[in-house]
């Protein structure tokens, strides 16, 4: 199968980094066409896949993602169409529009996904929502899902919580990369090296998220779990609470949304 990637910024180079890691798709098989900058040069260079100038070569992918800033996607859309043919999947994965304006560009026959991933897809543990057209083919759909699941887990979501979709999944691992920041400062200022704190933090995110998973149990239920009477991480809690983290999170989630 060959894959088009319009846009290799940073959703796109994730996604072409998880996609190749995967095997979904070989470097001879995955053709990238980059903006002015020169960051589609530089990641051609270490990953090896094609460069392509314009978008002629996008006739023969089967599968076409465009990453492109929200603002122009609709633009690029117009412009590539000519060369995307019947029965191409189109994965867009840019913010700011709606399935149906990228069908009435590209038409019906073109199969559109609107997914919204988030920067681990580059590791293959990525939280995807996805949004397909009404009339997409079974087939298209397996295809398409099979594709976005070599990335991490696949939601299938409506339009209209795609932005709070997009704001959960994809805006907060910044929030998350603060969090570590802040606990390894405090790991710091206690007398731990930094590089180790870093270490041990990351570790207990991902076994705190892969408990979470597993045994599905209620956030409350888990904390209630490490907080003995009058212990240590009851005192933490106490301290988050007053300085009004909950609130915090709260409200960066709402203003990441408007
Ligand atoms: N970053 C995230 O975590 C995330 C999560 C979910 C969704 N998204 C969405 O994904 C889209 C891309 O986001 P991003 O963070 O990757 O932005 P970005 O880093 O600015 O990447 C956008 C890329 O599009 C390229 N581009 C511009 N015009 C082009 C053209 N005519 N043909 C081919 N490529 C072109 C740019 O290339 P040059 O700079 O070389 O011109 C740039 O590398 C946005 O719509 C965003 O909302 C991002």
């Amino acid at each position: 199968m060959n894959i088009g990637f319009i846009g290799a910024g940073h959703m796109g180079s994730a996604m072409i980094e998880g996609l190749l890691k995967a095997k979904t798709v070989v470097p001879e098989n995955l053709f990238v066409k980059g903006g002015s900058s020169g960051t589609a040069e530089a990641l051609q260079e270490k990953l090896g896949f094609k460069l392509i100038k314009d978008y002629a070569a996008l006739k023969e992918c089967q599968v076409i993602f465009i990453a492109t800033g929200a603002k122009i996607v609709l633009e690029i859309l117009k412009q590539a169409a000519p060369n995307i043919t019947k029965d191409t999947i189109l994965i867009s994965v840019a913010t700011g529009h709606t399935v149906e304006e990228a069908q009435a560009i590209l038409g019906k026959e073109i199969h559109v996904v609107h997914a919204i991933p988030n920067t681990p897809v580059s590791v293959n543990a990525g939280m995807i929502g996805a949004v397909f057209a009404d009339d997409m083919p079974v087939e298209s759909k397996a295809e398409a899902t099979r594709v976005l699941e070599s990335l991490g887990k696949v939601e299938e979501v409506s339009e209209n919580i795609l932005g709070t979709f997009g704001t959960v999944a994809g805006c907060s691992p910044a929030f998350v990369d603060i969090f570590m920041e802040a606990l390894a400062d405090g790991a710091v200022l206690e007398g731990m090296p930094r590089a180790l704190s870093y270490e041990i933090i990351a570790q207990m995110m991902l076994g705190s998220a892969k408990l979470a998973i597993e045994t599905k149990k209620h956030p409350g239920e888990l904390k209630d779990g490490v907080t003995s009477p009058g212990g240590s991480t009851i005192k933490g809690v106490t301290a988050l609470e007053k300085n009004g983290f909950r609130f915090a999170v709260i409200d960066a989630v709402k203003q990441a949304n408007s």
